[in-house]
């Protein structure tokens, strides 16, 4: 195939980070916005309506609003054309589930942006604990809060949580079986803009992932101007402990180990905090390398890091099951969620 000619579908916030990442990527790309001075000012051709900018490209990329998701990605999908669409997919595992049918059956390349995928520290935690250098995890942690607006079409869950859901089992290398959840609607608007969530591994291993847009944060957000933000993970196992903050570019790992010592006691035996040098990577970085990834996927046809039924179906799921835990104040198995 000659170059893929990509349709921008959404050319808001977050669209214009896709903006930069094609512009350095040197992608042809249209545009297409509802809001026509949106697509406008990307200075990209626009399109008059999706299907005609669909009849010019091969693939669409939707950054929109998250209710819109599921119509717009069907009609890409039913198109024919491959497609990219941000996180979180969708609002329920069965609506991720119900796309993931429909790619496969239209023979469509389909991945979802799952942005710490694709962060270099979030990538290089993940080979560390797949080599065993953390030895077996007991533990793995996510912040993702700050004092930023509640976005009107989603709460914490589809917005913060949903990169946690995702990205901890993925560094675990194995799905949870069991969650319990708090939500809390601090803001009285009829969303929960806090959650807390707590998921149970087969191996033993427990996780945690904290999430909301009104707790403290610690840096300027590099996607939303003016919020402030934490985006940290913690990954703790039988040989090693890492923290990384991915808004202050920072990794940091104890390798060691606790060992019996005298009266019963167990030591800690760790060496000095090491600073992990992996390249920082702003967002039209990260992005730019998902969507090489997506264009890769397109030219070689072959199924994509963050496909939907991985990158939309099971973190869909373990959010589906947070609900329910929430609802009924208990601890949900994941085989109870379709
Ligand atoms: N991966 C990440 O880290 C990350 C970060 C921010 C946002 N996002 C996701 O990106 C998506 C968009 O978020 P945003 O902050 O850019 O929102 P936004 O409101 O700033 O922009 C959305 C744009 O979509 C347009 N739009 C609405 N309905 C449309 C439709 N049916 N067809 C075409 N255009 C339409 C709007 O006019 C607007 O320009 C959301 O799904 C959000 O979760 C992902």
């Amino acid at each position: 195939m000659v170059e893929p000619r990509l349709l921008l579908i959404g050319c808001g916030a977050f669209g214009r980070v896709h903006l930069a990442a094609l512009h350095r990527l040197g992608v042809a790309a249209m545009a297409f916005d509802t809001d026509r001075a949106s697509a406008a000012a990307s200075g990209l051709p626009v399109a008059d309506s999706i299907e005609a900018g669909l009849d010019r490209c091969d693939a669409a990329i939707v950054v929109t609003p998250v209710p819109t998701h599921v119509p717009v990605a069907t009609t890409v999908l039913l198109a024919g054309r491959d497609l990219f669409l941000e996180k979180p997919a969708t609002e329920t595992a069965a609506e991720a589930a119900a796309l993931a049918d429909l790619a496969e059956q239209m023979g469509c390349i389909a991945q979802v942006g799952l942005y710490f995928r694709f962060h270099p520290k979030a990538a290089a935690v993940r080979r560390m604990v797949a080599a065993g250098e953390f030895g077996a995890l007991h533990h793995l942690a996510a912040r993702f809060s700050g004092v930023k607006r509640a976005r009107g079409d989603s709460g914490a869950l589809l917005n913060d949580a949903v990169h946690f859901a995702d990205l901890l089992p993925w560094i675990a290398g194995e799905a949870p079986v069991r969650v319990f959840a708090t939500l809390a609607d601090p803001l009285g608007r009829g969303r929960e803009d806090l959650a807390v969530i707590q998921l149970m591994f087969a191996s033993g291993a427990t996780a945690m992932i904290e999430a909301g847009c009104v707790l403290p944060g610690r840096w300027p957000d590099a996607v939303v101007p003016g919020a402030e933000t934490r985006k940290e993970i913690i990954v703790a196992g039988r040989s090693a402990l890492a923290e990384i903050d991915f808004a202050a570019e920072t990794f940091v790992l104890r390798r060691g180990a606790h060992a019996p010592g005298a009266d019963g006691a167990w030591l800690p035996h760790h060496a000095p905090r090491e600073d992990v040098a992996i390249a920082g990577a702003d967002p039209v970085d990260v992005v730019a390398a998902e969507l090489a990834a997506f264009i890769d996927a397109i030219r070689t046809r072959r199924t994509p890091e963050a496909g939907l039924r991985d990158g939309a179906v099971a973190p869909a799921r373990i959010l589906d099951a947070a609900r329910r835990s929430a609802r009924e104040t208990r601890v949900v198995a994941l085989e109870e969620i379709a």
